[in-house]
């Protein structure tokens, strides 16, 4: 998978898999570096049945403990249902990486020209969801205010 002009193995990275009723229905991976975390693939076998959500929420929770302030991705710019399916799960748009496919394809000639809905597939699509830290539980015991 190339992401942002970086390469990287899938296999090498963590990954949270969903079964239904014991059979896998969906597997993300993702990747931590200093304070964010990467969505790097996001793939349901069993759609429309909340795999998705799970599994984004999976690595989500997992953000947060690790004290990530960012959850970002990147799409393509022809995976309509990917970018609807993200804004609808608090992700938004952080910024447009024209001609960034393009340039993948030069490492991965597998990539093709033509994308979903038949779109030319171009470029990249970076989506954000800012991670406000957990809030520490409440000191004991309660402190009063003066008043
Ligand atoms: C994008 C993708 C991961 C979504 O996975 P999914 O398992 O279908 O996701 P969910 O089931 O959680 O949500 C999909 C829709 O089903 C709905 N849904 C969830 N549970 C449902 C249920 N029990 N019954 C009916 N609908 C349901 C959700 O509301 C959601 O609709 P919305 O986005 O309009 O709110 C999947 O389409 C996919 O693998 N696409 C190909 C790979 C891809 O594009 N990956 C992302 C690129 S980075």
């Amino acid at each position: 998978m190339i992401s942002r002009g970086r390469r990287w193995n899938l296999l090498d990275l963590p990954a949270f898999a969903a079964f239904l009723g014991g059979d896998p229905a969906g597997v993300v991976t993702c990747r931590f570096e200093k304070n964010e975390c990467e969505i790097t693939s996001l793939n349901s076998f069993v759609e429309n049945r909340g795999i998705g959500a799970a599994l984004i929420a999976a690595v989500e929770d997992t953000a947060r403990e690790k004290g990530c302030r960012r959850l970002w991705l990147v799409t393509t710019n022809d995976n309509l249902h990917a970018i609807g399916f993200y804004q609808r799960r608090g992700f938004r748009l952080a910024a447009l990486h024209r001609g960034a496919v393009d340039k993948a394809r030069k490492m991965k000639p597998q990539i093709p020209e033509l994308g979903m809905n038949r779109i030319p597939l171009r470029d990249e699509i970076e989506l954000e969801k800012l991670l406000s830290p957990t809030p520490a539980p409440p000191s004991s015991p309660a402190a009063h205010p003066l008043w």
